[in-house]
């Protein structure tokens, strides 16, 4: 391989003049689908591969499947090999960098044809000091990605460069990647910073700005103290950070070189002070609060794992709306864009880092990567992460089956895995008392490699086994306990881990189709009743009354009384916000998404969303639900989530049906099997068509009311703007009659055709959709679906029989 300017560039770089340059290098790759090593040749000829920009998920292109060997659990998407190249020129000598944000999976890094790095985890953000592989001409940079060992996750990963890489060129004294860290003490006021400069002969130079850019403190380090030095902002003027009230600040350092500036980076912080206390739960700046939270996968429906900010916003603020003021990244490192997003919308965030270590739970998962490279990918994490102000613990686990001594990982597959990791283990799998085992070892191994980098945070796992046996539980790795269900366990934590915090990792799991109701109501469905069992429904549909879950987990409203009234629990985080590709329990294939979002796919909220919309914020709340379009005479439970009011009154055609008032609390557990409990009311009536009608009322007037209609058959498209964001705007297409009355079963296909812009995606939330995402069509269920546009231009939508209907986006 012809290298033209190769080491001599990091020795000339002294003389460049500019300082740090950091520009997106998404545009403009080639990519094709297949493997041939030549591919990584700067003559391979690859002018006719497809042109496009990243982030890439070739995943979510492709046909759902059951020979996809993803299986039903990854989404039942394509996996296989690709190979990503990009040509450009460098005009001057320099350093250089590509950053990765995340690769999935079995990265291998080309320069000109040299191999300059490789990287199994999918999820770590990583980077490659490619500089001496450099000519000062042109160059071609080529990824070969390997998604092809499945399955490999539990969930859908995606395939392919699906995070932004970055291009960036140094001098050669210059701040080290992810090199600036900061810590704050929110009481004194105090700032330490450091920054990991490479060369000799330089001070470095910090300063630190409030909201309005305002320099606060500033402060000078040099290389015999190890660049560190102390900024003090006024403790009386300090702003204080919460999901409330997410005041940021920022800290420069520059490099300075004989006087001149030859670098300058920039991160953001903010003052915080929290705790977790075993008695009383969660403290954040002198206030006792819940982590009123979420567990998040990384894909975007029907846009899949690629990263797009406007999908990634799209989420926070729904999450945002219904009271959500904590997300845990489950379970492996997210996008950066999703923490810079938490710092300055105010959410807390559980950065996680594995689903597994040396066990695995699927076939070529992790595990077999685990021993070589669990220390980099962590260290990484923490290195790339630990200047968030919105993260508030790590996590070095979820589920991982170390927990126990024995769990035969290597034989299961991965429903077996999966129903095991629920169920648990025998007792003569757990730690005996006062040993201490390899796996408990392991997991302090791993805490302590967190601890080197960053003290500022507690750690914890997400664990399935409650028992204070439990080996990770033992030693010295866990500053929180945190279960993962069990919330039967909840009242013997005191006694079970006295003197340690304590929080709810993972919780819920109920089950949830949106727009499906299956009654009574007042009885709770699980599905499968024993996790031995396969679960079979000829609909493949969850009921979306609160009354379904997993063997292993509860109705919304059982997990959240145990919470809300159960002072040392800090807080939960919901399994899920979003429904997610991939895992579609209680289920197989043909359902190739999950059941277990508080939001459905195509990011429409199901009616438990306004429980919480309810409980977790200070709106006024009135929700009846379900639709008014039954068979006539038919039995139908009504159900009504409000807040801010004595009680509500239902009428159907204007005939009451009588007052409702939320229960008391007794202190006995919730269940779902009563039509009223503290968090929702209901009412068993006889379906006639026309208007059903609910009224809050307190202290006896009318606060709000909310009616819904019989429709009648479908007659046109409603589209709304969903989401308007600064590429991608959402698009919400409802199936309505002549009124404008929601038509809730119709299930119309609709075609979808963009002029000036694009249709990208489209979904419905339906768990068993087959259509492909990438296609302008879909049918409608119960009644809606969702378009999204690239661009600006005009949406029409049209379906046979029905006035089609045009919005601007
Ligand atoms: C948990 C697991 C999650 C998900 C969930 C489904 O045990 O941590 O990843 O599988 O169950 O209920």
């Amino acid at each position: 391989m012809k290298r033209l300017i190769t080491v001599l560039l990091t020795f000339l770089a002294l003389s460049g003049s500019s300082a740090r340059e950091r520009v997106s290098f998404d545009k403009g790759w080639r990519f094709t689908l297949g493997d041939n090593i030549n591919m990584a040749e700067v003559e391979y000829n690859d002018s006719q591969w497809r042109l496009l920009d990243l982030p890439h998920d070739w995943a979510i292109e492709g046909n759902f499947s059951a020979d996809n060997p993803s299986g039903a659990g990854g989404g039942a998407l394509p996996g296989g090999v690709g190979w990503y190249r990009k040509h450009f020129r460098v005009k001057d000598v320099c350093k250089y960098y590509l950053e990765f944000d995340g690769i999935y999976m079995n990265a291998l890094v080309f320069v000109n044809g040299e191999v300059v790095d490789s990287r199994p985890y999918g999820y770590s953000s990583f980077v490659v000091d490619i500089t001496r592989y450099l000519r000062c001409s042109d160059n071609v940079i080529a990824v070969r990605v390997d998604n092809s060992d499945q399955p490999n996750s539990r969930w859908y990963s995606g395939c392919g460069i699906y995070r932004h890489v970055w291009l960036t060129k140094t001098e050669y004294v210059h701040v080290k990647q992810w090199g600036l860290h900061v810590e704050t003490d929110a009481k004194s006021g105090l700032v330490k910073v450091k920054a990991e400069v490479a060369g000799k002969g330089y001070t470095v130079q910090y300063s630190m700005t409030d909201a309005a850019g305002r320099e606060v403190a500033k402060g000078t380090g040099t290389p015999a103290n190890g660049n560190k030095a102390v900024l003090r902002v006024n403790p009386a003027s300090v702003k204080l950070w919460s999901p409330d009230k997410p005041y940021i600040y920022k800290v420069r350092a520059r490099v300075l070189e004989k006087g001149k500036v030859v670098d300058e980076v920039r991160t953001t912080t903010a003052f915080r002070d929290f705790r977790f206390d075993a008695k009383t739960g969660f403290w954040l700046n002198g206030k006792n609060m819940k982590l009123n939270g979420v567990c998040e996968h990384h894909d975007f429906g029907c846009l899949g794992a690629a990263v797009r900010e406007d999908a990634l916003h799209r989420k926070l603020k729904k999450l945002k709306a219904m009271g959500v003021n904590a997300i845990r990244s489950s379970h492996n490192p997210p996008a950066p864009e999703l923490l810079n997003m938490c710092d300055t919308m105010g959410f807390i965030v559980m950065d996680e880092s594995f689903d597994m270590w040396r066990r695995r739970k699927t076939q070529n998962d992790y595990a077999r990567f685990f021993d070589k490279w669990h220390e980099r990918d962590l260290v990484d994490m923490v290195l790339r992460d630990r200047n968030h102000p919105c993260i508030l613990m790590w996590s070095i686990g979820n589920e991982v089956l170390e927990q126990w001594s024995s769990a035969d990982a290597d034989t299961l597959t991965l429903e077996q895995a999966n129903l095991i990791l629920n169920a648990g283990h025998d007792a003569s799998t757990l730690a005996k008392d006062g040993e201490k085992s390899v796996n408990t070892m392991l997991a302090e191994h791993l805490a302590n490699i967190i601890r080197r980098l960053d003290t500022s945070r507690p750690i914890t796992a997400g664990c399935n086994e409650p028992s204070p046996n439990n080996h990770l539980f033992k030693g010295n790795a866990l500053d929180i306990i945190g279960f993962n269900y069990h919330h039967q366990w909840i009242k013997d934590v005191p006694q079970n881990f006295p003197g340690r915090p304590f929080i709810m990792t993972e919780s819920v799991s109920a089950l949830q189709t949106n727009g499906y109701y299956r009654m009574p109501s007042d009885s709770v469905y699980i599905a499968p009743r024993d996790w031995r069992e396969t679960y079979k429904d000829s609909t493949y549909m969850c009921s979306a009354y609160d009354n379904m879950h997993a063997p292993w987990s509860s109705t919304h409203e059982e997990t959240w009384d145990v919470v809300k009234h159960t002072p040392y629990v800090g807080g939960q985080f919901i399994w899920t916000g979003f429904d997610y590709l991939g895992e579609p329990t209680p289920y197989g294939f043909p359902a190739r998404s999950s059941y277990f979002g508080v939001i459905d796919l195509a990011g429409q909220p199901k009616d438990v969303y306004y429980m919480y919309e309810s409980e977790w914020t200070n709106k006024p709340v009135l929700y009846l639900f379900p639709h008014w379009n039954w068979q006539e005479g038919q039995e139908v439970d009504m159900w009504c989530y409000y807040n801010q009011s004595d009680e509500v009154e239902l009428f159907i055609n204007g005939k009451s049906q009588g007052v409702r008032r939320k229960t008391a609390r007794t202190g006995q557990p919730i269940d779902g099997s009563a039509l009223n409990t503290p968090y929702h009311v209901g009412w068993r009536v006889k379906f006639e068509p026309g208007e059903v009608m609910v009224i809050a009322r307190k202290g006896g007037k009318t606060t709000l009311h909310q009616r819904i209609h019989t429709a009648g058959a479908p007659d046109h498209i409603q589209l709304d703007i969903d989401y308007k964001g600064k590429e991608l705007t959402f698009v919400q297409a409802t199936v309505v009659d002549k009124k404008g009355n929601r038509c809730p079963l119709a299930d119309n296909q609709l075609r979808f055709k963009a002029t000036g812009g694009s249709v990208i995606a489209t979904d419905n939330g339906c768990q068993t959709s087959m259509e492909r995402f990438t296609s302008p069509w879909r049918k409608a269920f119960f009644g809606r679906c969702i378009a999204v546009v690239k661009g600006k231009g005009e949406l029409t939508v049209s379906a046979e029989g029905l006035v089609s209907n045009k919005i601007r986006f």
